[in-house]
């Protein structure tokens, strides 16, 4: 007779027990993009919403960040970092590609041996990094999982593109998912376009491309360090229409409708396509929406996390308040959920 696996059974539901976030010290103005780009603080704030990013600086790493992200979101959890089973990083500016930086971090927070490993969803990061998360504390694998959203997109900005030097920032934002009596995460909307791979990349593989540039000492070249690019208008189009029916998707898919949100935290990737989203969905004017992009910039995996932590901070929206995520971007990539927030 053929011998059966024990089942692994988790919790039966998870939810989202803490937030948390870092945002580097140097705080970017529009004023200072605009030494390196013929713009104006005008264009840039009525055609993206940004008034000032951060950047981070030598000693704001992605692992420093994202330690300090996390130790607030186990913090507000209320658990022991020893009780964490898992370390998702999502990022997609983490320098050095071997070893994943989530086994530094793990061990930085105290996380024992836990399973630890980076995950490449761009501004879906987070979303990716849930759904993953949610499916380990329900399937058994883990009691509590980080995920953390982190970037340091400044070493992959070109400051002298006139169409990205003004949209992104760095930063680090973290959740811990865990066990839960009712359901916390709703059904992940995801998917992904490799179709479109080529509308927001990096220049230059890592291979055609090594010698930094530095303002500072002159070493490095300029016309070889990868930086991202992007057709701005096609992701906008593809923002605004498909990604409307992704976050619909997922009202549904947890059963709740527009006017049962306690907040709306879309990824932070241009004002003008959150209001085209609050329309398509015709989100009530009552829900609070996350706006955090025009002081953070676009952070990719960080913005939804980062956002997350301002909305309940200022007091915009509250803990057990149901709240519609939804991160798309380079890939393409997109995951939207409803969450009862921390
Ligand atoms: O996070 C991943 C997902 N990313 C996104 O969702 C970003 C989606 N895209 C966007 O947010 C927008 O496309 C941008 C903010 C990047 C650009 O805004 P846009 O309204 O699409 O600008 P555009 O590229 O259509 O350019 C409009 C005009 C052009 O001038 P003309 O041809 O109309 O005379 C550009 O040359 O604005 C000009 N322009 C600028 N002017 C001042 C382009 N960049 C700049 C600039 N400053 N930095």
């Amino acid at each position: 007779m053929t011998a059966s696996i024990k089942p692994s059974t988790g919790a039966q539901f998870s939810r989202i027990h803490g937030v948390g976030g870092y945002r580097p010290v140097r705080v970017i103005p529009n004023s200072e993009v605009l030494d390196w780009i013929d713009s104006s603080d005008e264009w840039i704030r009525t055609r993206s919403g940004i008034t000032e990013r951060r950047w981070a600086g030598p000693e704001e790493t992605v692992a420093e960040m994202s330690v300090q992200a996390a130790s607030k979101a186990i913090a507000m959890a209320g658990i022991s970092p020893e009780q964490v089973g898992g370390v998702i990083v999502a990022t997609v500016s983490h320098l050095k590609q071997t070893p994943a930086i989530a086994t530094t971090i793990a061990e930085r927070l105290g996380c024992g041996t836990a399973p630890a490993f980076d995950i490449s969803a761009a501004c879906a990061g987070f979303g990716y990094g849930l759904s993953l998360a949610d499916g380990m504390v329900r399937g058994g694998s883990a009691e509590y999982v980080i995920v953390i959203g982190v970037e340091r997109l400044s070493d992959l900005t070109d400051i002298h593109d006139r169409s990205t030097a003004f949209i992104f920032g760095d930063g680090a934002g973290a959740a811990v998912v865990g066990p839960s009596d009712t359901p916390g995460i709703g059904k992940v909307i995801w998917g992904s376009d490799g179709s479109q791979a080529d509308v927001i990349s990096q220049t230059a593989a890592w291979d055609t491309a090594f010698a930094k540039p530095d303002a500072v000492n002159g070493a490095g070249d300029e016309t070889k360090w990868p930086a991202l690019r992007m057709e701005g208008q096609t992701v906008f189009r593809w923002a605004v229409w498909d990604m409307a029916k992704a976050a619909q998707q997922a009202l549904d898919a947890a059963g709740i409708t527009a006017d049962q949100l306690g907040a709306f935290i879309p990824h932070q990737a241009n004002m003008r396509i959150i209001d085209a989203m609050i329309k398509a969905l015709k989100l009530p004017e009552s829900v609070p929406v996350a706006r955090d992009i025009a002081e953070t910039g676009n952070t990719s995996a960080a913005s939804i996390p980062l956002a997350m932590e301002r909305m309940l901070q200022a007091g915009e929206a509250k803990s057990g308040d149901l709240a519609l995520i939804i991160g798309f971007g380079a890939g393409l990539v997109y995951a939207a959920a409803v969450v009862t927030l921390p």
